[in-house]
């Protein structure tokens, strides 16, 4: 099946990034949020990010204008009837994706892909709600999704390989890199990163290393781009806590049993980044 247009059901931090990538794609894309606040502030994100690129000259005027063409939000998933794709951002909590899984299933053309953007969830339970899980994987892109050059595809037991193959195409097609992985928690990224991260806060609990130190000495000493408490607030620190708790009710490994300080910070709303006050404040 040729991929025209493309749906992307969230416009949060995930969401905008990965419709920014389609449209910027070529892709006539569509994307959805629950009101009219959070679609607007996705919407001026993107927007925001091409007259950033367009300042660095990444972007002609002429492609800007034509991007915002493809770009059209919406806060009904009806609209998304006619797309060849669909991939879901929105919150990770399994009766969430269940309820869209099962209404997109219903809306959407027989030959219609749902792709889920989890970082941690069952792929394999969403699909089972729908009569197309030969046609459901994972394709997880990462933050900040235009940016970052991989994305994991998640196979299921019930995803075809033809679907694999054609979501490999489609991923190539966004610029990325694919890997494949199976539907176990973690895939293969989180599975390495959540024990680093979680090792981090563990120093820090245990007054071993101060948070500036570790940051530098992660980022100096191995190159990464950003120390682990800058990636924590940047990945948000609910999504972290999420992830981990994933990954230990699948195996129970305490390498990834969340640690105290990081459940304290979520319960308390410091996400990080986009709440002003993570591991640093903003
Ligand atoms: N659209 C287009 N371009 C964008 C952009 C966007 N939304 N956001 C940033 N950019 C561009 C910038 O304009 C900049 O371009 P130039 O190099 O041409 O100037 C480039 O990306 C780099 O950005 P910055 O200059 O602002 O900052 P930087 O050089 O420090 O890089 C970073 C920022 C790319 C985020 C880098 O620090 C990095 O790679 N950090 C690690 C991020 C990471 O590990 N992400 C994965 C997290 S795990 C995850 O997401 C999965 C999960 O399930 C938890």
């Amino acid at each position: 099946m040729t991929v025209h247009k493309v749906g992307v059901v969230g416009a949060g931090l995930m969401g905008s990034g990965i419709a920014q990538t389609c449209a910027q794609s070529g892709y006539e894309t569509i994307v959805r949020e629950i009101n009219q606040p959070l679609l607007d502030k996705g919407i001026e994100r993107i927007h925001g990010a091409w007259d950033t690129m367009a300042n660095k000259r990444k972007l002609t005027p002429e492609q800007v204008t034509e991007n915002h063409a493809r770009l059209r939000g919406t806060l009904d998933l009806e609209d998304f009837a006619d797309c060849d794709l669909v991939i879901e951002a929105v919150i990770e909590n399994m009766e969430e994706k269940i309820r869209l899984f099962t209404a997109l299933d219903r809306l959407l053309k027989p030959g219609a892909f749902i792709l889920s953007n989890t970082s941690s969830l069952n792929v394999t339970q969403m699909g089972a709600v729908t009569k197309r899980a030969d046609k459901i994987c994972g394709l997880h892109f990462f933050n900040p999704a235009p940016v970052m050059r991989l994305v994991e595809i998640v196979q299921t037991i019930s995803t075809a390989p033809q679907t694999v193959e054609e979501i490999k195409q489609f991923a190539i097609s966004l610029g990325k890199t694919p890997v494949l992985a199976k539907d176990t928690a973690g895939f293969i990224v989180n599975f390495l990163l959540i024990p680093y991260l979680i090792a981090a806060i563990r120093m820090l609990e245990n007054g071993m290393a101060s948070r500036d130190d570790i940051d530098t000495a992660m980022k100096l000493g191995c190159g990464y781009p950003m120390g682990p408490f800058t990636l924590l607030d940047y990945v948000g620190l609910d999504t972290t806590l999420w992830a981990a708790e994933a990954i230990y009710e699948e195996f129970k490994d305490p390498l990834y049993a969340p640690p105290p300080l990081l459940r304290r910070m979520v319960l308390s709303g410091m996400t990080g980044r986009k709440s002003g006050r993570g591991f640093y404040d903003y």
